[in-house]
């Protein structure tokens, strides 16, 4: 073994990209709970990745076969069943995780400087990983599919002059049809994985390079032994190897208890109108997106006046781009000496506390028909979601924080 591993090391430096990476990347011995989700989402990604590799084997991409292909992995393929619901169940999985990873983040500022590199690959994983979502919905081209699918590229059409070009150059049609299908099939199977695969080991890559960050915010790198390891380090294997398969079994129980006992979430991670074949002549009562992007969708609709001559549609998708687009430069609105929410002021604290409510006030707005919800309420959202962001620069600066320690606290 060892002979062969030194043959392959003498070609290719894999001992020295395991220490690199694993027995010598010395991270903070104080990660905690929310330092799961970044290994869970890795998980996450290989099985959508193996489970849409088989479900493509036995799926047709084409309008006319499409929904009976799905029923047939269901009822005849075996396993199938097993294997439609892994990969619909961890499509909201990687969802969860990720919401749960990046609002660690946002609590321990591990966008801050010198992170903002893994934080930009972060927000474009994200990005990719709701077109890639967005992508599939369309597949097993049910009703909900088509008219969510829809709605969506509609939007573009809001936009001024080029909008019904680009909407219809989207779809490959005048209406979402077989073709709109065989490329969305396309980019959702070959293209955006490999985007988020190369995306993923970029962003790893940058966070090697500069190292973690902690629930203190402390920077390990600056008191280090005789060695130059440093003292409140510890190594990534086999230390944090077996601390996260701790997290993986917990989240496994989980995740295989919806798989196998509530895969369809009351509905909301497979929509009830999806039960029925696409149908472009009868649009379903209530579309609503899936409950990842209702957030986003709720600060869409929240829009409601034309300005400028500019119909509300085109304003909306504008909210709801920025809403999006604001997360991206998180690193140079937060203006405090200190990282961690631990040693930040009370302000801080309030916002990022006003900041979750709204968001999760959006997500409900979003799920729910427009007439059944005060029609104030998406938009106080949507304001105070964009004030955490744009009023960070004067609360960060404004408040007194806490001294920060020297070593990691436990
Ligand atoms: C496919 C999706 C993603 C994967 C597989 C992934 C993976 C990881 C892993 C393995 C780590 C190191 C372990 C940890 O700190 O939890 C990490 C750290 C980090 N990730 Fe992600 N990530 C993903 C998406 C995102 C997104 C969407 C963001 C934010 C926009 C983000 C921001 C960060 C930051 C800031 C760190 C450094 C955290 C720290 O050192 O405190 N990641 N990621």
């Amino acid at each position: 073994m060892q002979k062969l591993i030194n043959w392959i090391d003498e070609r290719l430096p894999i001992v020295d990209a395991w220490e690199k990476h694993l027995s010598k990347y010395y991270a903070p011995k104080n990660f905690n709970f929310w330092y799961f989700f970044g290994s869970l989402a890795l998980v996450v990604l290989v099985n959508q990745l193996l489970t849409g590799i088989w479900l493509t084997m036995s799926y047709v991409p084409t309008a006319e076969g499409a929904f009976a292909s799905v029923e047939y992995i269901m009822r005849d393929v075996e396993f199938g069943w097993l294997i439609r619901y892994l990969h619909s169940t961890g499509a909201s999985a990687f969802f969860v995780v990720v919401y749960l990873h990046m609002f660690r983040g946002l609590m321990y500022g591990s966008y801050q400087k010198p992170r903002e590199l893994i934080w930009i690959f972060g927000m474009t994983i994200y990005l990719v990983l709701m077109a890639e979502a967005f992508l599939g919905y369309l597949l097993p081209w049910g009703q909900m599919s088509y008219w969510g699918a829809q709605v969506i590229v509609s939007l573009f059409g809001a936009i001024p002059v080029v909008g019904e070009d680009l909407a219809q150059w989207i779809r490959g049609d005048y209406l979402i049809s077989g073709i709109t299908l065989n490329r969305f099939f396309a980019l959702h199977v070959i293209a955006l994985p490999i985007v988020l695969i190369g995306l993923v080991v970029l962003h790893i890559l940058a966070l090697h390079e500069v190292g973690s960050n902690n629930p203190d915010g402390v920077d390990i790198k600056k008191n280090k032994d005789e060695n130059g390891v440093p003292r409140d380090g510890i190594p990534f294997h086999p230390y944090y190897t077996v601390h996260d398969i701790v997290g993986l079994v917990v989240f496994l129980f989980v995740f295989c208890v919806v798989v196998f006992y509530f895969p369809e979430m009351g509905g909301y991670f497979i929509e009830k109108p999806n039960f029925e074949p696409a149908n472009p002549l009868k649009t379903p009562d209530h579309i609503a997106p899936v409950w990842y992007f209702t957030p986003f969708y709720a600060m869409l609709r929240a829009v409601t006046y034309p300005l400028f001559g500019v119909d509300a549609k085109f304003w909306g998708v504008v909210v709801m781009g920025a809403g999006i687009a604001i997360l991206f430069v998180l690193p140079w609105l937060d203006k405090s000496p200190v990282r961690s929410i631990r040693y930040k002021g009370m302000l801080s604290k309030i916002w990022l506390a006003i900041f979750v409510v709204s968001f999760v006030i959006l997500g409900v707005c979003g799920a729910l028909p427009a007439d059944a919800q005060p029609s104030w309420l998406a938009p106080l959202c949507t304001a105070l979601y964009f004030a955490y962001f744009l009023l960070m620069p004067l609360y960060t600066k404004m408040e007194s924080t806490k001294p920060v320690p020297e070593r990691v606290t436990h």
